[in-house]
């Protein structure tokens, strides 16, 4: 058995290179042709999404390719993806932006309204961390999950003191004590008059933990009405905001925290315009950057407002990244802003501005990521959070990547990483035989490591051997096989392989109409030696191409870009007056 395996393993290479060569991969535009507005015309209420035939349950947003370039960095892209009930699935999403695979789905899985989905390290191991609950108006009540490698929920957790499912949406950081860095927006009483309000007031506390998540004990604690005045807030004071307990006033709005290795915080405020570094003592303010009570000089260039995810890149803090949302007077567009900081001298320049080929404004949420920040000339990844768009730039801020994944005011994800991450999901690939299209689907929620997928039939799905009929190279989320010539029997199953020729997982067994169990430990015989060539997996049912659509750029697309910009331009002014948005 292992001789035939062996046997079957070196044809099967043979065939997978053959087959690289025959395989149209997906199709993306290398040209710019940005359709703000019309992408997804044709489905007025939702956004172009993809659907498979091996796994319906999953319906993830199709990416639109406006750029891809060479000397991409390696590893997967991480979207928390939200947007209207009606486009398609809310749910955390893993993609693939490699050559081959360009704008494929790895994995999708059912946690509704996801924000800050990404791969962290938890006690040494590799893990997906988002939060789930319910997203109100610029905030969050909801509570932590982690996964493993496996996809299984291995902690999912609360804020502590607060109550159940009172943890916010902005920020979910592991350190590197494995305690969590997590936020809570929850009304207080609060005299308002400083800022024009009523004595009797209501005011948002911003309040960050730290907390085991073993046990829930809380490490650290930090309130921003304790430290920073409600005279600072550049946030507008509506007469129906902060009178009551329903209505707080969100005069300060917390979304970014991280711990340093001095054990102090770095904290991003979006409606003060303020960056400020808190003591991990004693939580007193170390220093504010930019806003009403600035300690630094920020060079003009740097000007930032509405700002997300500010970071240390290097331990020494002598660079930070942040996501400037603005508009600024000078700037009318969002922008990833790479600072070199001297904190002794006080001062603050820009090193590198990065935005994509279409100078999108997210009005709100956004991220900028250091790919590599022990690599001097890393790439970075620039997420639009309210709008549908990612970008990844070198260090120059030459876009290398530009991609669209919904339709713009539609569909969004607060923050967009490039992170490595290896998946061996605990489940079983899944598949489907159409014996009337002569075809069969293979995908694997989940599975990083598939590079083809080997099809097998038998007289019976409880068959201890399995005769070889032909290889595919894996596509995308879903391949696509032709079986048009093969010489098949009763049954037809997949079996998984890894680039080095490892049997990852085999599929249960099809008649064509249903699914049956089959053994996994079976004898494999067969003719892949000799593959016809029509047996070389095809690309394109409609549900299978993991294609971008084509673009319809115009000149009215372009209007229209125009107006939506100012739409969501006097939408920012307004809504910022009471409740900031996230
Ligand atoms: C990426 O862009 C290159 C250069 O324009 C193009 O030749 C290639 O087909 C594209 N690849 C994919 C997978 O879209
Ligand atoms: C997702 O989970 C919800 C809640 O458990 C459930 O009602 C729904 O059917 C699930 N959706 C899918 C596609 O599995
Ligand atoms: C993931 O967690 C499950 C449940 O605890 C466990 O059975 C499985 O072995 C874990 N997988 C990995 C890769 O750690
Ligand atoms: C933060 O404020 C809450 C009440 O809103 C209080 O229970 C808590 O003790 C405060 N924490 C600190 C560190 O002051
Ligand atoms: C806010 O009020 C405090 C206390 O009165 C004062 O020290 C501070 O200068 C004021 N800040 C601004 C920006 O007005
Ligand atoms: C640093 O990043 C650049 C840009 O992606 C890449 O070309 C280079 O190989 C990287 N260097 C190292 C040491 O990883």
């Amino acid at each position: 058995m292992r001789g035939a395996h062996s046997v079957i393993t070196q044809a099967s290479l043979a065939l997978l290179q053959l087959s690289s060569l025959l395989l149209p991969l997906v199709t993306a535009q290398d040209s710019v042709s940005y359709d703000f507005d019309s992408y997804g015309a044709e489905d007025p209420s939702g956004t172009p999404y993809q659907t498979y035939r091996s796994n319906v349950d999953v319906k993830p947003p199709q990416m639109q390719i406006n750029r891809n370039g060479t000397a991409l960095m390696s590893g997967h892209v991480f979207l928390g993806i939200n947007g209207l009930p009606t486009s398609g699935q809310n749910w955390p999403a893993i993609y693939e932006f490699s050559e081959d695979r360009m704008g494929s789905l790895v994995w999708t899985g059912n946690y509704s309204e996801p924000f800050d989905f990404k791969t962290q390290t938890y006690k040494g191991e590799p893990v997906l961390t988002l939060w789930s609950g319910e997203l109100l108006n610029g905030y969050g009540r909801g509570s932590y999950h982690i996964l493993n490698q496996s996809y299984d929920e291995i902690a999912h957790f609360q804020v502590s003191k607060f109550g159940d499912e009172m943890g916010d949406i902005h920020e979910f950081l592991i350190t590197a004590d494995d305690t969590a860095i997590v936020l809570i927006y929850h009304g207080i009483p609060w005299d308002l008059t400083a800022s024009g309000g009523v004595e009797s007031g209501w005011l948002f506390e911003n309040t960050f933990q730290e907390i085991n998540i073993e046990t829930g004990e809380l490490v650290f604690e930090w309130n921003a009405s304790t430290h920073v005045g409600i005279n600072e807030s550049y946030n507008s004071l509506p007469s129906d905001v902060g009178q009551s307990e329903e209505a707080p006033w969100d005069y300060f709005h917390i979304n970014s925290v991280e711990k340093d290795k001095n054990g102090d915080y770095l904290v991003s405020a979006r409606v003060m315009d303020c960056i400020y570094k808190i003591s991990g003592q004693d939580g007193s303010i170390i220093w504010r950057l930019q806003g009403r009570q600035s300690d630094f000089d920020v060079d003009p260039a740097v000007t930032f407002a509405f700002q997300h995810d500010a970071r240390w890149v290097d331990e020494d803090q002598t660079r930070m990244t942040l996501f400037d949302n603005g508009p600024t007077e000078n700037i009318g567009y969002s922008r990833g802003l790479l600072l070199d900081v001297n904190q002794d001298e006080k001062t603050v320049k820009l090193i590198t501005e990065f935005t994509n080929l279409g100078k999108t404004f997210g009005t709100f949420e956004g991220s900028l990521q250091a790919i590599d920040p022990s690599n001097e000339t890393t790439n970075f990844m620039l997420g639009f959070g309210s709008q549908p768009y990612f970008a990844e730039l070198d260090h120059d801020g030459n876009v290398l990547l530009d991609v669209q994944f919904g339709k713009s005011n539609v569909v969004n994800a607060y923050r967009a990483y490039r992170q490595q991450w290896e998946g061996k999901p605990s489940t079983k690939p899944d598949m489907h035989w159409d014996q009337d299209g002569n075809t069969a689907f293979f995908s694997w929620n989940g599975a990083t490591e598939v590079e083809s997928w080997v099809v097998c039939t038998a007289n019976a799905s409880d068959s201890r051997t399995w005769t070889n009929v032909t290889v595919a190279r894996r596509t995308g989320f879903e391949t696509t096989v032709n079986l048009k010539d093969a010489q098949l029997e009763s049954f037809v199953r997949g079996k998984a392989v890894s680039g080095d020729g490892t049997a990852l997982g085999w599929t249960m067994a099809s008649d064509g109409n249903e699914l049956y169990d089959a053994p996994d430990d079976v004898e494999e015989t067969g003719s892949a030696s000799t593959p016809s060539p029509t047996a070389t997996p095809t690309s394109s049912t409609p549900s299978a191409t993991e294609a971008a659509p084509s673009s319809s750029s115009s000149g009215a697309a372009a209007r229209a870009t125009h107006g939506v910009m100012e739409q969501v331009y006097v939408a920012a002014v307004v809504v910022v007056g009471g409740l900031a948005l996230a």
